[in-house]
């Protein structure tokens, strides 16, 4: 009989075997994603497939294509919408707008933008401020499937209330029916509002800085990583901001701890807004 101890070892050399197969096989890397979160989701896949261990799962990984791509999806947390955390773009509105205002053009950067809401939210809140035309929106995240998604943001008309409710306590000025355009049971966002939008592949594992950016956003994505792994994110972020650039986290995320902790200040403690020191 294993002790407890000696459970809670091998359940840990099977998740990293599971994860180092899982690399070899589709070159996504999970080894430095928070364990709690890859074993929540390893042991939903665990489940359905009647497997007693997370190891019984290798050869499915590797001889199985069908198997690997569902627990890719298991995996890949996507979750987002329209205007996500109100208060957050309030404070995008009242606390990094005025300083964009004053530039004569804008590079934002959201990392990990899944199906696109918090691209377009952006664009929205831009446009209403007369700042979209002289803005450049990159939008990045390491599944394609959902990078293809918000390139056609075209999204369930159920969501729509939503995202209307979202939009007014947010701080929208007009009305949210002017930036989609209904029909049957979806909704597409305007082509205006993607005019000014790049969507690309961009792993922040594996992948370099991006440029020189004024604003980062990347919200509800370090929260999935380990410490080890939120830090050189933190770091490329930095390195990719100019001097006095803003960076957005999610609520739950913070750079505290973090080697670049001192190199930010805060501007938001409560919306996780921080500004790169001018040195
Ligand atoms: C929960 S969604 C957050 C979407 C949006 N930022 C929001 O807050 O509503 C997390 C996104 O991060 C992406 N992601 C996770 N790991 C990533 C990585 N290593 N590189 C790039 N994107 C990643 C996922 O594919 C997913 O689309």
């Amino acid at each position: 009989m294993e002790s407890d101890r000696e459970l809670v070892e091998n359940e840990d050399i099977e998740v990293e075997l599971v994860l180092d197969a899982l690399l070899k096989k589709s070159d996504y890397d999970y080894r430095n994603y928070s364990r709690s979160h890859i074993k929540r989701r390893l042991s939903h896949r665990l489940t359905v497939s009647g497997y007693n261990r997370y190891s019984d799962m290798i050869p499915d990984i590797i001889y199985n294509p069908q198997f690997l791509n569902k627990l890719l999806s298991d995996l890949s947390i996507n979750v987002t919408e329209m205007f996500r955390d109100p208060s957050f773009f309030l404070e995008l509105k009242d606390k990094i707008f005025p300083y964009i205002k004053t530039y004569p053009f804008v590079k934002i950067w959201h990392a990990g933008c899944s199906s696109g809401q918090e691209v377009y939210s952006m664009a929205i809140l831009l446009s209403e401020d007369n700042l979209y035309e002289k803005s450049q929106i990159y939008a990045t995240d390491f599944n394609r499937e959902i990078l293809d998604v918000a390139k056609r943001a075209i999204y369930p008309i159920d969501t729509i209330k939503k995202y209307t409710n979202n939009y007014q306590q947010g701080g929208g000025q007009n009305s949210f029916a002017d930036y989609y355009i209904a029909d049957y049971d979806s909704a597409a966002i305007i082509p205006s509002l993607k005019k000014n939008v790049l969507f690309s592949f961009h792993n922040l594992v594996t992948d370099g800085i991006f440029g020189e950016m004024h604003v980062i956003v990347c919200r509800n994505v370090l929260i999935y990583f380990d410490k080890e792994l939120q830090n050189s994110v933190l770091k490329l972020f930095y390195e990719s901001l100019v001097p006095g650039g803003f960076l957005c986290l999610g609520s739950k995320e913070s750079i505290r701890f973090s080697e670049v902790e001192k190199l930010f200040e805060v501007v938001s403690s409560s919306e996780k807004i921080f500004r790169k020191r001018v040195c």
